[in-house]
């Protein structure tokens, strides 16, 4: 059974922390405590078997505009990865579902996914429109190569997911 737990990047232990940044770092080949300093404001959920963080999750608060339509609040995820000796046990899917849980309150999750067809059988959708982001007060466009997948919480309005959609711009990775 994978023990499950959700944390404010302010309350990890060292432990935690190191186990997260260990697992990231490896799943992902970069530095994770590089990219988790630039985003301190992070919900981590974290799986553990047997004392061993073996799947991770993270969400950060990111408003995201549909067409013209009001910034909605968005849970964006990142950082989703097994560790490479505990796959297809169901533990990458229980954080994500905890994650789908957590966010509940916020007006949709997004990411952007390297595996689209996992992310479907969770209840992701494509989004079907181009990708904005905005910077400076002007629009950028993403490369059409990239993807993003919503999530609908209880909160979510009504979506066209052909409208474009806006993020506003960050000092990394922009989706
Ligand atoms: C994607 C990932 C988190 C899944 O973790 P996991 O703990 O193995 O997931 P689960 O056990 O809940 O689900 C595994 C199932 O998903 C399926 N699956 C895995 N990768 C898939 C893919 N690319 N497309 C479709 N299905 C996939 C597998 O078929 C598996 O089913 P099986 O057990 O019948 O073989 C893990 O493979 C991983 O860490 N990958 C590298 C990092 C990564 O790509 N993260 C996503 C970044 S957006």
């Amino acid at each position: 059974m994978v023990e499950v737990l959700t944390r404010h990047a302010s309350v990890l232990t060292a432990d935690q922390t190191s186990a997260v940044i260990a697992l990231c770092s490896q799943v992902f080949q970069i530095d994770y405590a590089w990219y988790m300093d630039l985003c301190p404001d992070r919900m981590h959920v974290l799986g553990y078997v047997d004392g061993q963080l073996v799947a991770h999750a993270l969400w950060l608060d990111r408003p995201l505009r549909v067409g013209r339509g009001p910034w909605l609040r968005s849970a964006y995820v990142e950082g989703v990865a097994t560790h490479a000796a505990h796959r297809s046990r169901g533990y990458g899917a229980a954080v994500m579902r905890r994650v789908q849980a957590e966010i509940a309150g916020y007006d949709l999750g997004a990411l952007s996914p390297a595996v689209p067809a996992w992310y479907a059988t969770l209840g992701w959708e494509r989004w079907q429109g181009p990708l904005w982001i905005e910077h400076d007060g002007a629009l950028e466009a993403t490369p059409d190569d990239e993807l993003v997948l919503i999530y609908r919480t209880p909160c979510t309005p009504a979506l066209d997911l052909h409208a474009a959609l806006t993020a506003p711009w960050r000092p990394f990775e922009q989706w």
